[in-house]
């Protein structure tokens, strides 16, 4: 028994317990004005490989969660491990930043470069990789990412969609275990969008990567092993979508709205057709209707 327990534990690729982080407001002298408790004792376990969605409405906590977990921020209160380090060891943050990469919602911010695959190798080379490491690494991120052909090309130059490619690939070509999605799609426009998604899926499913997917939209999580619903600091709810999407009269209690497809599924179930449960996606409930 102890075995397992062991075994689940190791598994785990982020694990924190009380989470706190306050961010303090000051005035001109430095006196502190008001205090703003941005995620408020949270307890989070993350299973290594899984696609996890986290959703909330604006000013939740969700980008200040992604923050304490890429270590860009010291949680107030609380511990925190990501890929088995402390956030709180000074030596390990550097390493958990390429351990839990980021991709941010807008490109540009995060594009360095002028060169597409200079800036891929910008990450390892603040790692102290060997070049001809850098060299093997920038390739097979900008393969996996459908931009090895734009390498030589400026980001400038690029479509949005494109752009946000490349920022996966500076990721990715530090080889992490987990990279944080924050709205990445949010500047993009649908197909962008699905895109993005799809490519976050594939490098869950054919590199095992864990996917953190930050968003606003419930539709984006319908592939999603787990979701974290945030309301105010907390995380109020979690499951499997299908869980989740059970219970809309809490989600909108959070400002959350069900997806369109799930609303339709919903109403045709309450109104006498004969479907198993609530569809996730059109083609499930186009599937449950032919059936009939
Ligand atoms: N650097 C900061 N200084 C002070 N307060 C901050 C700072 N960053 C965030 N906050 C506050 O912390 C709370 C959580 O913000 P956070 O950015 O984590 O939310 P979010 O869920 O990512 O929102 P959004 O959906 O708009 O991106 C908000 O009340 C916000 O005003
Ligand atoms: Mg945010």
């Amino acid at each position: 028994m102890k075995e397992l327990v062991r075994k689940k534990e190791k598994e785990l690729i982020i694990k924190g317990e009380g989470l706190t982080t306050e961010y303090f407001r000051r005035d001109d002298e430095g006196n502190v004005e008001s205090i703003d408790t941005a995620l408020d004792h949270i307890d989070i376990s993350i299973i290594k490989g899984r696609f996890i969605g986290i959703i909330g409405h604006n000013g939740c906590g969700k980008s200040t969660l992604a923050k304490n977990i890429n270590a860009l921020i010291t949680p107030s209160e609380g511990s925190l491990t990501v890929c088995g380090m402390d956030v709180y060891d000074e030596e390990s943050r550097m390493k958990i930043r390429s351990m839990a990469g980021m991709v941010f919602q807008n490109p540009d911010n995060q594009i360095v470069s002028s060169i597409v695959e200079e800036d891929c190798a910008f990450g390892p080379e603040n790692l102290g990789i060997p070049s001809q490491e850098i060299r093997e690494r920038v390739d097979r991120a900008l393969s996996s990412v459908g931009m090895f052909e734009k390498r030589r090309n400026s980001p400038e130059h690029l479509s949005g969609g494109q752009k946000q490619r490349v920022a996966v690939a500076g990721v990715l070509s530090m080889e992490p275990e987990c990279i944080i999605f924050d709205e990445s799609t949010a500047m993009l426009d649908p197909e962008g969008r699905q895109d993005v998604l799809n490519l976050a899926h594939e490098l869950n499913e054919k590199k095992g990567v864990t996917v953190l997917w930050i968003t606003h939209y419930m539709e984006e999580l319908t592939g999603a092993d787990h979701i974290f619903v945030m309301d105010n600091g907390r995380i109020v709810m979690e499951g499997a979508p299908r869980e989740i999407f059970a219970r809309d009269e809490e989600l909108v209690q959070h400002g959350l709205t069900l997806p369109g497809i799930t609303l339709l599924s919903r109403l045709l179930k309450e109104n006498g057709v004969k479907l198993s449960g609530v569809a996730l996606s059109v083609d499930e409930l186009f599937k449950e209707l032919m059936a009939l």
